[in-house]
């Protein structure tokens, strides 16, 4: 693995990916499952790098626009989660990728109420259950931004509330997936709470830089910027990458280890928060997806990035 890059080197790989990425006519399509989503321009593109050892953060295209980050906000949530119950959250959620899309049901019928991962939706739904616990939705949903904005150290990311309303008045099988889950004993607080959490922390607004920014202690074993305490321990750190890279994408998670061969996050806002261990941190954005809820041109740009540079795990 290449690991020392220059950032004008950085700069021009971005620069050169962010014009072969306005070229494409290919762009996919926006999630209309979600109303505002599907307001979202096509063309929109955004890039950002950030290497561990330095506050340079390598931009390019819309990487300075908020978007929806959607499902990348469980890494968020995992991460708060395992902070307050440690590894009895085993007990309540899986460790292992479904092969089935993020909003499946079926799986949980026979595994009797027990998601196989945080990062498909009735995971996270069990997550924000977990981060509910006695204090209600509005004060976890305050914790699951405010982690955000310490890690990015940025305090002007927001929810976005229309998104939030859109997803409240369309989440059918949100809340088909939570009911069940409450009927097996996998949900202890008010299933309309816990959706306010999830349907919130999906909301939240983020731009490729500040989400490359929050993003950052997983590459760098669980270490913020400047010497700080770590934000999770290395061993943790780890551990989410692992979660990451064999669950992260879904029922497309093998193919992207395949094409791209480091941890990464999807959303259907159509960003990809990718971590390179020991190296950076990378956000890429296109909001018009494939079959399978994920960004097709951010894949497509992450592609090309760890190619060019041969950044992988493996
Ligand atoms: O619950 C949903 O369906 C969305 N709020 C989040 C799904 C998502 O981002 C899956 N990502 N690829």
């Amino acid at each position: 693995m290449t690991r020392k890059i220059t950032p004008k080197r950085l700069q021009e790989i971005a620069d050169e990916i962010t014009e072969r990425i306005a070229g494409e006519s290919e762009r996919g399509v926006v999630a209309d499952y979600i109303p505002e989503l599907a307001k979202v321009d096509l063309n929109r593109f955004g890039i950002a790098i950030l290497p561990v050892e330095t506050e340079e953060c390598i931009v390019a295209g819309d990487a300075d626009v908020p978007f929806s980050i959607q499902s990348i906000s469980k890494v968020f949530a995992l991460t708060l989660a395992l902070e307050k119950v440690g590894a009895t959250l085993w007990s309540r959620v899986g460790r292992e990728p479904s092969g089935d899309p993020f909003n499946s049901i079926v799986q949980l019928e026979y595994e009797k109420g027990i998601p196989r991962n945080p990062f498909i939706n009735p995971g996270a739904i069990v997550l924000a259950d977990v981060l509910m616990d006695n204090q209600g939705p509005d004060k976890a949903i305050e914790q699951i931004l405010g982690l955000c904005q310490r890690l990015a150290n940025d305090q002007s990311m927001r929810i976005d509330g229309d998104v939030a309303a859109s997803e409240m008045k369309t989440g059918g099988r949100n809340r088909a997936l939570a009911h069940f889950m409450a009927a097996e004993g996998n949900l202890r607080g008010d299933v309309e709470d816990v959706l306010k959490i999830y349907f919130h922390q999906c909301s939240i607004a983020m731009s490729c830089r500040q989400l490359a920014m929050a993003g950052r202690f997983l590459a760098s074993a669980g270490h913020l910027s400047g010497g700080e305490d770590p934000t999770v321990t290395p061993e943790r750190a780890r551990r989410i990458n692992a979660l990451m890279m064999t669950c992260g994408q879904y029922d497309a998670s093998g193919e992207f280890a395949f094409r791209i061969g480091i941890p990464a996050k999807s959303g259907v806002g159509g960003g990809i928060l990718g971590i390179v261990p020991g190296i950076a941190s990378v956000v890429a954005w296109c909001p018009g997806l494939d079959a399978k809820g994920n960004s097709l041109l951010a894949t497509r740009a992450f592609e090309e990035l760890v190619r060019t540079i041969g950044w992988s795990v493996f």
